[in-house]
């Protein structure tokens, strides 16, 4: 195991560890009247977009910061239940990646590019559709709530981006132009990992 691999396991440990915690602390919800109300859910009818993304990024407390920007455009009529703001997480990071692996060619079909390079960068863009697949395929089982299939698809597509930085390491090395977005993207990953653990328990 390398760093990267060890830290991803590591945050999701403490995602899941946090995850059972902030469920125990849960309050009961109100008993439901003879209301119109249609806003009643799983986190309250009164939890604000703010609210609800405080509880989600306070479980990835390394980065909670990146996680509040990146769920900012979460659309306030959502603000139901933790599995939509899951699902709106999951979108957000699959788009993502489809904007790095264009960039990824780009940079591939750049003439400045050298030959080692580029190889290294096709290999990768494999790895960031095949990323994309993993994280499209997360979202009907996070539908259907079979939360580990969503924790296994979500997984696999760490797995790809590190294949992508891992690439750069072998012989002829190369010095990978991928490091920081790789760690974003398996950042991102982690937080839809942390709010995935939110929603299963
Ligand atoms: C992916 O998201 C991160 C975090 O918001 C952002 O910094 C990065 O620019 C995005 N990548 C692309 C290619 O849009």
């Amino acid at each position: 195991m390398d760093c990267t691999s060890i830290s991803t396991f590591l945050l999701v440990l403490i995602t899941i560890t946090t995850c059972h915690q902030a469920h125990a602390q849960e309050a009961p919800q109100a008993a439901p009247g003879p209301s119109t109300s249609t806003s009643a859910s799983a986190t309250g009818p009164t939890m604000t977009k703010p609210e609800l993304l405080a509880k989600a990024c306070d479980n990835t407390p390394l980065t909670k910061d990146l996680c509040r920007s990146f769920l900012a455009s979460f659309p306030e009529s959502e603000v139901k239940d933790i599995h939509a703001l899951a699902k709106f997480a999951i979108k957000m990071t699959s788009l993502n990646a489809s904007k790095t692996h264009d960039q990824i060619e780009t940079m591939e079909h750049n003439p400045a590019t050298d030959d080692v390079t580029k190889q290294r960068l096709n290999d990768c863009a494999e790895n960031y559709q095949d990323a994309i697949d993993q994280l499209e395929d997360s979202m009907p089982a996070l539908d259907s709530k079979v939360y580990d299939d969503v924790i296994t698809f979500i997984t696999a597509a760490v797995q790809d981006v590190e294949s992508c930085e891992d690439g750069f390491k072998e012989p002829p090395a190369v010095k990978s132009p991928m490091t920081e977005t790789n760690e974003v993207f398996t950042q991102l990953c982690n937080i839809c990992l942390s709010i995935t653990n939110m929603c299963g328990k």
